[in-house]
């Protein structure tokens, strides 16, 4: 059969994206570079540890995808995306229908119905690329909103292997969630899996509620039953709260290379040695509260609160989604906004806000955060966000002070940060001029205390929890009714 020719793989991760994105170069060779996010900084160091895992996603362009491959001690497995699906599928009811919807609707969610075939089509394609690589009684780990139908397809083929779902973004309260058509096929597809995995607690009742509320399903505590087919019995689904983390002690060791130390030392004197730098680093999302924070930053410079030639601000703002309206709009925005500041503020030959709207390799990054004395953090909705964890993972040296949006779900565990509402702009000036002026023994209790939790809780430790859960949870034995 295909069954015994196909490759086996113990551990199956299913991602819109693979960890690795091709570019091709004018000669027309490819490329392979890290793709974007924090789903692939942290998925990717769980699966350096994993023997024999596999990679199931997309390579990051349109068109024919390429052949099966080896990195990093795990094989990829590239699924294809056309044109059409790109825009419908990626571009439209992945990130201008849910993305929106599942981050509080900062901006209007999108509802076109060509989006949802598409969406449909496409999480079939990932599941029957990901169903025959798994071994039997393996375990395929799905992940993020763009293939939330993929745990039920999975399982419709394959009733041997576990199947978990991890959400890495929000989940909305059920008042937003019922707005989106075809809500009741998000569920099902969901509780295709065996365990359900989010970020925060707030996200795990949400999803309960919309289950209770939509479906009429029975929840006990953390326990959802899914009934089956006539007399079929019941099958069980357990959804649990495991905030993601980061590489810590990866992370951590970078700042004890002397090239990276001298490289932070030279950030400093580049930017004309300030006694304060301040930094951002987001991709250029919507959800990130980067005008928020310009608005703060613009203000202070204006009151006179901060001179420009003592304190600079980096605000690096990685391109993404660049052909979704709403992050062309930002993009406009955001760097309008620069400009203006740099005009008015601005000394010659130096920046208020130097922006950099480019990727850098994880060495520079480390040199970025530990030539930072404040890290502003400023989402209106996040997920987790991973820049906040690696910030304190950078500084072993007790210092600098992190400004954190109660927003993120990092806010939940980062209990120590300078804790913001990023709404309230005159709260963030003064969380802000309050961190430039923090005494160095405030900054290190602040700091020792968010390390203990950074250092105690990285995502080994996470994807140890996640995948030890799943494998006590119950074997499947029954059919679900149809999506
Ligand atoms: P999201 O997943 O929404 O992008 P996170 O903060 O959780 O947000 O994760 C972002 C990840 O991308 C972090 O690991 C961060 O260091 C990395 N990153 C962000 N901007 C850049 C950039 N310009 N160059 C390289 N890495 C970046
Ligand atoms: C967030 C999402 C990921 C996504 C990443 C980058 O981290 O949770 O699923 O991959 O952003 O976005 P992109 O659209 O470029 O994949």
């Amino acid at each position: 059969s295909v069954q015994d020719r196909s490759p086996q793989h113990e551990l199956v991760v299913v991602a819109n994206r693979l960890p690795v994105d091709s570019r091709t170069l004018p000669d027309g060779a490819t490329e392979w570079v890290t793709s974007p996010g924090g789903l692939v900084t942290a998925m990717e160091s769980v699966m350096r540890t994993v023997e024999s895992g596999a990679w199931v996603g997309w390579a990051g362009s349109p068109g024919e995808a390429p052949d099966p491959f080896d990195a990093d001690g795990m094989r990829l497995y590239p699924v294809r995306l056309d044109q059409s699906d790109v825009e419908r599928y990626y571009e439209g009811y992945s990130n201008a229908t849910l993305w929106p919807l599942y981050h509080d609707v900062i901006v209007d969610p999108e509802f076109h119905r060509g989006w949802w075939d598409s969406y449909l089509s496409a999480n079939r394609r990932f599941a029957a690329a990901a169903a025959p690589v798994a071994a039997p009684g393996g375990t395929i780990w799905v992940h993020d909103y763009q293939l939330q139908l993929v745990p039920r397809m999975i399982r419709d083929k394959r009733n041997d292997v576990r199947i978990g779902f991890f959400n890495h973004i929000p989940f909305p309260p059920v008042e937003l969630f019922s707005q989106l058509p075809k809500r009741n096929s998000i569920l099902r597809g969901l509780l295709g899996a065996d365990l359900i995995g989010f970020q925060r607690e707030s996200d795990t009742l949400n999803f309960v509620a919309s289950v209770r509320r939509l479906l009429g399903y029975h929840v006990d505590g953390t326990t959802i039953s899914v009934p089956g087919i006539g007399a079929a019995p019941v099958r069980e689904v357990q959804v649990e709260t495991f905030p993601i983390s980061i590489d810590s002690a990866a992370v951590s060791a970078l700042t004890e290379d002397p090239e990276i130390c001298e490289r932070a030392a030279e950030l400093r004197r580049e930017l004309g040695d300030p006694e304060k730098v301040v930094l951002g680093v987001d991709r250029l999302d919507y959800t990130k509260g980067i005008r928020h924070r310009l608005k703060a930053w613009g203000e202070l410079l204006d009151d006179g609160s901060i001179d420009p030639h003592d304190i600079v601000m980096i605000q690096v703002a990685t391109p993404s989604r660049e052909r979704v309206e709403a992050y062309r709009q930002l993009r406009d925005e955001v760097e309008l906004t620069v400009g203006r500041i740099n005009g008015e503020h601005a000394p010659i030959g130096r920046p208020a806000v130097s922006y950099q709207h480019h990727s850098f390799d994880r060495r520079e990054m480390t040199a970025l955060f530990m030539a930072a004395d404040v890290v502003l953090v400023t989402a209106l909705r996040d997920g987790m966000n991973l820049v906040a964890k690696e910030y304190v993972a950078s500084r072993p040296d007790l210092q600098g002070v992190l400004v954190l949006s109660e927003f993120a779900g990092a806010a939940d565990e980062l209990r120590a940060a300078v804790l913001v509402n990023p709404h309230d702009i005159d709260e963030l000036k003064a969380a802000i001029l309050r961190s430039l002026a923090m005494p160095p023994e405030e900054q290190e209790d602040s700091m020792r205390s968010l390390r203990h939790q950074v250092m105690e809780n990285d995502v080994q430790a996470w994807a140890h929890h996640f995948l030890e859960r799943l494998e006590t949870s119950q074997t499947p034995d029954s059919e679900d009714a149809p999506l």
